[in-house]
């Protein structure tokens, strides 16, 4: 939510920074800025809307010189997305960017207008620049510590100071901010592929630090103006990984290195013919120390926890809850020292995910996070940790970071089973190279694309579509329907399909379109008595199944057939067919699919 970039170095700032947005760009995109510190003091453009309006913007007005920069792409939380509510904000001494919430800041503002100040904007950061500029008397560490000690909420900001030459001053609490480090040149990034194109060395900034960057040098401090040692970080991505590489959108190239990324996520865990997270600190007898988990997340990071319940249950015979983050904080959970709290993140920074996992952390629970982004302040601060290997999802709609969550889950579902002598090491093994092979099997579902992209002419004008499914394809049915409505703004909703004559079926009628999900042999007499429910009343119905179940043709108006692998492993193929569904429909809608009007992808406030 929102996105920072800043450099200090020989090399024309604006270029840099405008390279860096356009790769943060992910993180918002209502409105764009950039400040420009040189000779002549500060000089600041901003404009509303995509990127592209800045780079216009700053070809018209003509590009600043050499200096030091710090640039911003917003997601809008307070005022509209407007030139005059664009980051960076300023005041004569100084400019700022914010990626945040200052929850007081109408206090604040209130305490500086008794003492003179005027604001123009409707943000909260507004406030935020005001009182470091207030506090300011030629000490940028004092006026920095100052205003923190009066802020509330959460913050990464970049600070130039206009009589501090070559200097960006940084400093977060509960907002990701990196510290790029090149040679001769320095950096401040919300997330690695803002500065990867240059440096793939950084330093984590922790909370409450402040850093002094300037081109030969990164100085960090503690409150108390004591020097903290860092430990140099290197990212394993690499800057073809952050590009689009050939394909249209990013969400189709991050579908299509789902076969990748699961094979990078699982092979590295499976020793002996079974799961093993050994390399990931995981102590050999973990599972058997709860008696229950919950797993917590957000959006598509919850639906993945979703499917992770069905298959703990049923494999390991532990009851597994699984709450919204922004419900678990706020609903006092029943939480014991013999439970488990799991909590699922791509970015490893959303807010809701981030408070939920303290709150655990502050009863004494332990906690496990399922994280792709390394460094991130969930994987940082979770008791223990699973990487995903998914490499950056740019792409606003999680894709496959959920299917290597979601692999994630089988691991742990079939080590936990084992540990609790659920299951025996026969089974274990089975269920292991059945795992491997429906990995291996999701390079076919590349080849359906084809097929599926045929379908999306039939329902890109439906103002309406419903997802049904049982059982482990209840939990793919919401999935699938919060990537189309997401990306393609068709209204969606996900049903049970079982639940459907309690009172959804009033809503089938001729033509409606419902995708059903048919992937479950145990479950196929009770779906298909649904599905027929749904043709009786003129639903247009497409069904997602595996090709080797034997469907009456009566039932469906188009079919999508999945490669065969065990049901228990099918949600692996079925999602994939979800995401080509939803991605050519939106496509076909002329959507914006990488950038979906109002949302961002890393959501850092509550
Ligand atoms: O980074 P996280 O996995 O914590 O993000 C959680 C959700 O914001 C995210 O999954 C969101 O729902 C996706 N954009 C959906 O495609």
């Amino acid at each position: 939510m929102c996105g920072i970039v800043g450099y200090t170095g020989a090399r024309n700032a604006a270029d840099i920074l405008v390279g860096g947005l356009t790769n943060l760009e992910y993180r918002g995109y209502d409105s764009a800025g950039i400040s420009i510190l040189d000779q002549s003091g500060i000089s600041t453009i901003k404009a509303k809307g995509r990127l592209q309006e800045l780079a216009c913007k700053i070809k018209e007005v003509g590009k600043p010189g050499a200096g030091c920069g710090i640039g911003h792409t917003r997601w809008a939380t307070h005022g509209e997305p407007s030139d005059i509510n664009s980051h960076p904000h300023r005041t004569p001494k100084l400019s700022m960017v914010h990626n945040g919430i200052i929850e007081n800041y109408l206090e604040i503002k209130k305490f500086l207008s008794d003492k003179g100040y005027t604001f123009e904007s409707q943000t909260d950061t507004e406030t935020a620049v005001k009182l470091v500029d207030y506090f300011y008397k030629g000490d940028p560490f004092d006026a920095i510590h100052q205003a923190l000690e009066r802020l509330e909420g959460s913050y990464a900001f970049g600070i130039l100071f206009a009589d501090q030459p070559d200097t960006i001053y940084a400093v977060r609490k509960d907002s990701p901010l990196i510290v790029g480090l090149g040679e001769n040149e320095n950096y401040i990034a919300s997330d690695v592929p803002a500065i990867l194109e240059h440096t793939r060395d950084f330093y984590l900034l922790d909370e409450m630090e402040i850093a002094v960057i300037k081109p030969g040098s990164v100085v960090i401090l503690d409150l108390t103006r004591a020097p903290v040692k860092k430990e140099r970080m290197r990212a394993n991505w690499d800057i073809a990984a952050a590009q689009k590489g050939g394909y249209p959108h990013f969400m189709l190239k991050e579908i299509c290195e789902q076969p990748k990324a699961l094979t990078d996520t699982v092979h590295p865990r499976i020793r002996h013919t079974r799961p093993d997270f050994s390399a990931d600190d995981i102590p050999a007898d973990f599972w058997s120390q709860f008696d229950r988990v919950h797993i917590t997340a957000c959006g598509t990071a919850m639906y993945a926890g979703t499917v992770g319940k069905v298959l703990l249950e049923r494999l390991a015979r532990i009851p597994v809850d699984v709450d919204l983050a922004s419900e678990f904080r706020y609903r006092d959970p029943i939480l014991t020292d013999r439970s488990l709290v799991i909590v699922i993140s791509q970015s490893g920074e959303t807010a809701d995910s981030l408070a939920a996992m303290r709150l655990a952390k502050s009863r004494g629970i332990t906690t496990l996070a399922i994280v792709n982004v390394i460094g991130s302040s969930i994987a940082r601060e979770a008791d223990f940790v699973l990487h995903t290997y998914a490499g950056p999802e740019i792409a606003v709609a999680s894709t496959k970071a959920f299917s290597v969550q979601i692999a994630m889950m089988y691991l742990i579902a079939i080590d936990c089973a084992r540990i609790r002598g659920m299951i025996d090491d026969a089974k274990t093994a089975a269920l292991t190279a059945d795992l491997t092979q429906a990995i291996g099997r999701t390079r076919e579902l590349l080849d359906l694309s084809g097929a599926i992209e045929s379908l999306a002419p039939n329902f890109m004008k439906a103002s309406s579509l419903f997802y049904l499914g049982r059982g482990l394809d209840y939990a793919l049915a919401m999935e699938g329907s919060l990537k189309l409505k997401e990306i393609s703004y068709i209204h969606s909703e996900a049903y049970a399909a079982g639940e459907l004559k309690h009172g959804t079926i009033s809503l089938i009628t001729d033509g409606v379109p419902v995708v059903a999900l048919v992937t479950q042999r145990e479950l196929l007499p009770k779906i298909v008595s649904n599905i027929r429910e749904v043709r009786a009343r003129g639903g247009h119905v497409v069904v997602i199944t595996k090709s080797g179940f034997d469907l009456d043709a009566d039932i469906y108006d188009e079919i999508i057939r999945l490669p065969d692998v065990d049901d228990f492993f099918m949600p692996l193929l079925a999602v994939i067919a979800l995401q080509f569904f939803a991605y050519y429909i939106a496509v076909a809608r002329g959507c914006d699919v990488d950038k979906p009007r109002n949302l961002a992808k890393s959501v850092t406030v509550e």
